[in-house]
């Protein structure tokens, strides 16, 4: 068997944590990510009938029973998470009952999953609902939409506006807009529902005062979902104390929808 430590898998997750760090969206344990993973690309590294652990997940997703996730582990620093993966990340199984995970590989000193796992796996339930694509979840406290969600109004169309307004490229980026939540208590199962209902529409959640949540095909793209909302919301947070001069118009973004094919979330452009 092949070294889990060489599965694409696991160096593409090790790689985007570790970015993730540098970029400063991951201080102390900050932030989780999910990956639902293939059977077929597991098997070469993992003997998948060998549990180690089964660890209770706490609620209940049985669209998920039998799917594979590697998954970030609760408590862990982003920023050292590429010197022990195996201590910091877990391989496992959603049980037939919908309610266990069986673990695979990884948290090896005992840990287990972040305790943000119903944010993520009832996320991934509501992202496959509406793109049987998605296989990635991410989540982390980037400084300038963090500070947007203290000083801008959190309604959905206005954040959403803004955003958009503040880099060109925004709105071919996510068309469908930022979804927001106001402030909840984390790792509950109730904030999870919340992002979950607010993931059938965006694959960008807004946590106020908190963070973001961002869902997507690979890393790449949820990795770049958050990169280009948090540049916005940076250019945001640069000029909005200043006096506007100009910004780009609702022609400027029609002008972008037909230029790139893509369409604004209906009723967001006047
Ligand atoms: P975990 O360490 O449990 O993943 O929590 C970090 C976090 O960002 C909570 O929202
Ligand atoms: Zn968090």
């Amino acid at each position: 068997m092949k070294s889990i430590l060489e599965a694409p898998f696991v160096r593409e997750l090790v790689r985007t944590i570790s970015a993730m760090y540098a970029q400063g969206w991951d201080e102390r344990n900050g932030g989780n990510i999910s990956i639902l993973l293939d059977d077929a690309e597991v098997a070469p590294y993992l003997d998948l009938n060998t549990v180690l652990r089964r660890i209770p997940i706490g609620f209940k997703e049985p669209s998920l029973a039998g799917k594979l996730f590697i998954v970030t582990g609760t408590g862990k620093y982003f920023r050292n998470v590429e010197l022990d993966p195996a201590a910091n990340l877990g391989i496992f199984r959603i049980a037939s009952d919908g309610e266990t995970a069986e673990l695979l590989w990884g948290y090896t000193d005992g840990g287990k999953f972040t305790s943000e796992l119903p944010a993520h796996l009832m996320s991934h339930a509501a992202r496959l609902s509406v793109d049987p694509g998605n296989r990635v979840v991410m989540h982390c406290h980037p400084d300038n939409l963090l500070a947007m969600t203290y000083v801008h109004d959190l309604d959905e169309r206005a954040f959403t506006r803004t955003l958009w307004q503040m880099e060109t490229e925004c709105i071919v980026v996510f068309p469908e807009g930022v979804n927001v939540l106001p402030w909840m208590l984390c790792g509950t199962n109730e904030i999870g529902e919340a992002t979950a209902e607010k993931m059938k529409t965006a694959r960008l959640v807004v946590w106020a005062q908190h963070g973001i949540y961002s869902a997507g095909a690979d890393l790449d793209e949820t990795f770049g979902l958050i990169e280009t909302a948090e540049k916005a919301a940076k250019i945001y947070m640069m000029t909005s104390h200043l006096p506007i001069r100009q910004t780009l118009t609702d022609a400027d973004l029609h002008q972008m929808e037909e230029r790139f094919g893509v369409k604004a979330r209906a009723g967001y452009l006047d």
